[in-house]
């Protein structure tokens, strides 16, 4: 996910510009760049990769005096991660940053070719700086050529613009990404895309709201809203612990990342849905010639979307599935096709379990294909694809929107897969992509939802387990809503298909085993329905979760009435995360960093 920093005053503009960026490594990165304008030169420096390469780069660069600067760091949606790609991006004399997406750009970018704008990027950003300059030929002022700018654009971006005439200014706009405009003792001024670059160095910031834009120079904050009307500066006081920052006012980076799964989705989904079709930039669709069998290996959170993923494919692209866990894999002496894709699943990329398989696939032939959060990680150079899932960073040891992220790529993919082999129709590709458009929105977390799950949660601390159980895509949930709460709450709890209870674990049944029912209406709700009824005249402790009531359960949680079971699968997630987070507190036990568990375990 990007990141923005900015400054306009005398103190050590490059040192700023960068330790603002490093304040925003944790939220993922693939190339960064500074553009810094002072005596009417600007200076720039980009680079791929790590910020230390930027550092490097910009070594010798010390600009002492007054100077404005812009700075950002890249995670690619538009365009491969590449130093022509990274921002800040160049017109004739200006430079631009952006986060978000410019969702017309395809149709600006024409316009401005055709009027003899020359694009040196991939990047959907680039178009602002070109449409600024087209603007500053007949505009009044820079300011009105900015304010022209802005209203052509669609989508969500957050600005910041520097140009050459106008060499003490720094041009801002935002709509739907984050920014913050800081002041410190001396009156200099700061931007930043989130509180962490600020601290320490501003007292006061104004969060900026939709549709804000205007201009800061030494001696204003020029703030206009999407009227046009001019605001007067809001100022709060801003923390001075980092860490609490970070966490972006949440108790636990678990929660903070629960609750952005709306957020990242977007990113995952962007550039890569279209009306009628999936695209994946990454992906060459020659990698599917020839295959008749997709072979999934992972461990833990990642284990589960693949099963999950193992639904989809089968349903939606008719191509024949295996999923394994990797620590297995490896020693049961595979069968191994050429016809067979294997695919890794991963959130770091750097499972030494995983891995293994991985480089076993290579070493019989196959064609191998990783879907990771991490770029550049071992898994992703070593093999011939990648999906990277766009989750950001990850802290909470439970994974959450990694998992998220992973289920939505491998939606995407078996969707691309059914375009290639013809097995749905345009039409039932449109209806699964405006499902997709959905999920966002049903990753919001409803009004009371989070209340009423920790009041319940009080419910749940004892008893000798719980079982989690759901039919097809449910049933993998079902085993991730059981694996987050073990991890956190070390409770002992199974995930089970719903209709296999019968089969054995119905024995355990009694009041002290808590039963979590996924009751999706789209998908299967008699059939599971009737495995909970057995349960419940059992007399095991039910809480069901479903968008109808179900009076044979003991606790109720009602889930909104969406129109498919891929929308019900979201909505369920995320209130299995939020259950075992809320036992996990009133446990008192560390949900971010679990007892004897790693985020990531690069040792067999
Ligand atoms: C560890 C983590 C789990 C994670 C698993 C696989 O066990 O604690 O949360 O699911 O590794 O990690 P990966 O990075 O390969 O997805």
């Amino acid at each position: 996910m990007c990141g923005i920093v900015g400054y306009l005053g005398s103190k050590k503009t490059k040192d700023i510009l960068l330790d603002g960026l490093q304040e925003l490594e944790y939220r993922g990165y693939d190339s960064a760049g500074i553009a810094v304008l002072q005596n009417d030169d600007f200076s720039v420096y980009k680079a791929v990769g790590k910020l230390v390469n930027l550092q490097e780069k910009a070594a010798a660069f010390d600009p002492s005096g007054f100077a404005i600067g812009i700075g950002h760091t890249r995670w690619a949606t538009h365009g491969k991660p590449t130093e022509l790609n990274a921002h800040p991006h160049l017109g004739e004399s200006s430079y631009v940053v952006h986060n978000g997406i410019i969702e017309n750009y395809a149709a600006l970018k024409r316009e401005l070719q055709e009027s003899g704008a020359h694009f040196l990027s991939q990047t959907d950003t680039e178009v602002i700086v070109h449409l600024f300059e087209k603007e500053l030929r007949t505009a009044d002022s820079a300011f009105d050529a900015f304010t022209k700018t802005i209203s052509q654009l669609q989508g969500a971006f957050a600005i910041l613009l520097v140009t050459k005439s106008e060499d003490r200014t720094i041009f801002f706009a935002k709509q739907g990404s984050p920014m913050i405009v800081g002041r410190d003792a001396d009156g200099e001024k700061y931007f930043a895309s989130s509180d962490t670059p600020l601290i320490g160095k501003c007292s006061d910031v104004i969060y900026l709201d939709d549709g804000d834009y205007g201009y800061v120079t030494p001696e204003t904050i020029a703030i206009f809203d999407k009227k046009s009307n001019k605001k007067e500066p809001h100022f709060s006081k801003l923390s001075t612990n980092k860490l609490s920052a970070q966490k972006g006012g949440f108790r636990f980076f678990m929660e903070k990342e629960i609750y952005e799964q709306s957020e990242v989705i977007i990113d995952t989904l962007l550039g890569r849905i279209f009306d009628k079709e999936i695209h994946f930039e990454e992906l060459d669709s020659k990698l599917f010639d020839g295959i008749n069998e997709i072979k999934l290996c992972a461990c833990g959170t990642s284990y589960h979307s693949a099963l999950v993923s193992s639904y989809l494919f089968e349903r939606y692209a008719k191509i024949r599935v295996s999923v394994e866990i990797a620590s297995e894999f490896r020693y049961k002496e595979p069968l191994l096709c050429q016809d067979t894709l294997f695919v890794a699943i991963s959130q770091s990329g750097e499972t030494a379990d995983t891995l293994e398989t991985l480089k076993m696939a290579k070493e019989a032939g196959l064609k191998t294909l990783v879907i990771c959060n991490v770029d550049n990680s071992s898994m992703v150079r070593l093999a011939d694809a990648s999906i990277l899932t766009r989750a950001g960073i990850e802290k909470g040891v439970a994974s959450t929107k990694a998992f998220a992220t992973q289920v939505v790529v491998f939606w995407m993919l078996s969707l691309y897969i059914a375009k290639l082999k013809n097995s749905l129709t345009t039409e039932q590709i449109e209806k699964q992509i405006s499902l997709l458009r959905e999920v966002p929105s049903v990753l919001k977390i409803k009004e009371g939802l989070h209340e009423k799950i920790t009041r319940l949660s009080k419910r749940y601390l004892h008893g000798h387990g719980f079982f989690f159980i759901g039919r097809d895509i449910f049933y993998p949930l079902a085993l991730e809503g059981a694996l987050k709460l073990k991890e956190i709450t070390y409770l002992h709890a199974e995930g089970y298909p719903s209709g296999e209870m019968k089969h054995g674990p119905i024995a355990l049944a009694d009041p002290e085993l808590f039963t979590i029912a996924l009751l999706p209406q789209h998908m299967l709700y008699e059939k599971s329905k009737s495995n909970v009824e057995e349960l419940s005249a059992r007399d095991s402790t039910i809480c069901a979760i479903s968008p109808v009531e179900f009076d044979k359960a003991d606790d109720y949680i009602k889930t909104s009435d969406v129109r498919d079971y891929m929308l019900e699968f979201f909505e369920m997630m995320v209130i299995v995360q939020l259950l075992s987070m809320e036992i996990a507190i009133r446990l008192g036990n560390d949900v971010d960093m679990p007892r004897n568990l790693a985020k990531s375990v690069t040792v067999e």
